[in-house]
């Protein structure tokens, strides 16, 4: 573990009693029956930490991006879809924060920042998700506003949230031509499809998102129009940290239980702890699981100290997300025959990683981001 100052510990220990009560004992349950509980995200508001990162005059703690990615690994030890919630809710308040108005940031950001409403980023469609600015939602200007037609997929959030940010096309085909908008739920025009059947973040409802002759008024598009992409790309780069440190926290949970196992479950006469085998891959678990924070936190160390590095916040999210994957497959395989049962949550863990390395652009996106930034450092001069 990496050092933390005195605030980070007190924060960490906080969620820690927060989620062995109040979240812990509901996820088996939760994740069978794909329940969210509003209570519970609700109560992580009141305690701060559901707009960790927007300024305190808009009802946000105004602390920094490592304290939010060490809060959310915590929290995602115990439920990766309420850390998925947090996470993406508070992306949608640096949108607002970062690229809105002042009267649109004391509109809309207090509800947010007290996590007495979710937000969530309306961008992937059916034809539109890796290849994002291929989008085709439109926003047809009229008097006093725009008009939106189209749907968004795969929205986290969809129907339980209040706020949208909804990236939509005013003009050309391409990036150039995408806006961005801030959309209420209860704007006529605006409904929520079926709610997918997933493998993994049960507990996280995800929606289609769909706007039918939506009016939106001028005062909630955010920038100017065709500054949209841009929004959801600088948006993104944040949102890539925060996956990553969800990553982190449910790997290293994994890891947790997988040592508890194996020094208590004995074959052959001693625990299995003991066999080189299985020390080799709980080793390699432990050293991926530690990489990966330390990007997770250079990551976020960048962005506090005001030079923001997109490559290395691809590197965060891809290697934690990758790590994810591999770490609770291995901890499947130190379980054995339970383990695949659900009588223990390593199976659950599992089925949660998988989505990390689809989400906020895929594994092989990352990859194109960094190669691209490579391309442009060793053709600088
Ligand atoms: N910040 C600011 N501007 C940026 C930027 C960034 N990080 N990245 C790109 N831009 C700008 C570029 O400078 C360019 O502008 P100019 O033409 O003026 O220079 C413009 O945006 C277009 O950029 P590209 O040419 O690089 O765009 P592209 O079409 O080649 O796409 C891509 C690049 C990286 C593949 C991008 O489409 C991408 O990230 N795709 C993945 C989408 C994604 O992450 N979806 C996640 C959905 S949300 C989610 O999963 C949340 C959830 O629910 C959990």
């Amino acid at each position: 573990m990496t050092n933390m100052n005195e605030l980070q510990v007190e924060l960490k220990n906080q969620l820690t009693k927060f989620c062995l009560d109040k979240i812990e004992p509901f996820m088996e349950h939760d994740d069978e029956r794909e329940e969210f509980r509003m209570d519970i995200f609700t109560e992580l508001g009141a305690l701060g930490f559901c707009g960790m990162t927007i300024p305190e005059k808009f009802g946000g703690a105004e602390l920094t991006y490592t304290d939010f990615s060490i809060a959310l690994e915590e929290i995602a030890k115990y439920s990766v879809p309420y850390a998925v919630t947090v996470s993406v809710s508070t992306m949608v308040q640096a949108i607002i924060n970062d690229f809105g108005s002042e009267t649109q940031k004391k509109k809309f950001l207090p509800t947010l920042t007290s996590g007495e409403e979710i937000g969530a980023f309306c961008l992937s469609e059916s034809s539109a998700g890796s290849d994002a600015s291929a989008l085709k939602t439109t926003a047809k200007k009229v008097e006093g506003g725009y008009v939106l037609n189209g749907t968004k997929l795969w929205i986290t959030s969809g129907g339980i949230a209040k706020t949208y940010i909804v990236m939509a096309r005013t003009g050309e085909g391409g990036s150039k031509g995408v806006s961005s908008f801030i959309v209420r739920d209860g704007t006529p025009g605006l409904s929520f499809g079926k709610k997918e059947k997933k493998m993994g973040w049960r507990t996280s409802p995800t929606r289609e998102v769909i706007f039918e002759n939506c009016f939106v008024p001028d005062d909630q598009r955010l920038l100017s129009e065709g500054e949209g992409f841009k929004v959801a790309m600088a948006a993104l780069d944040k949102g890539r940290i925060t996956i990553g440190a969800t990553a982190v926290g449910l790997s290293q949970r994994a890891l947790d239980e997988s040592v508890k196992y194996a020094l208590s479950r004995q074959q052959f006469n001693q625990p299995i702890f003991d066999f080189q085998g299985l020390q080799f891959m709980m080793a390699d678990m432990a050293c991926e699981i530690e990489a990966s924070r330390l990007l997770v936190h250079e990551a976020a160390r960048l962005y506090d100290i005001g030079k923001p590095n997109q490559k290395i916040a691809s590197f965060a999210k891809l290697k934690s997300t990758d790590t994810a994957m591999k770490v609770t497959t291995d901890a499947v395989q130190i379980f054995g025959g339970v383990g695949y049962t659900r009588e223990y949550p390593v199976e659950r863990f599992m089925r949660d990683a998988k989505v990390l390395q689809i989400v906020e652009g895929t594994n092989q996106v990352q990859r194109v981001v960094i190669a691209r930034q490579l391309k442009k450092e060793y053709t600088k001069n």
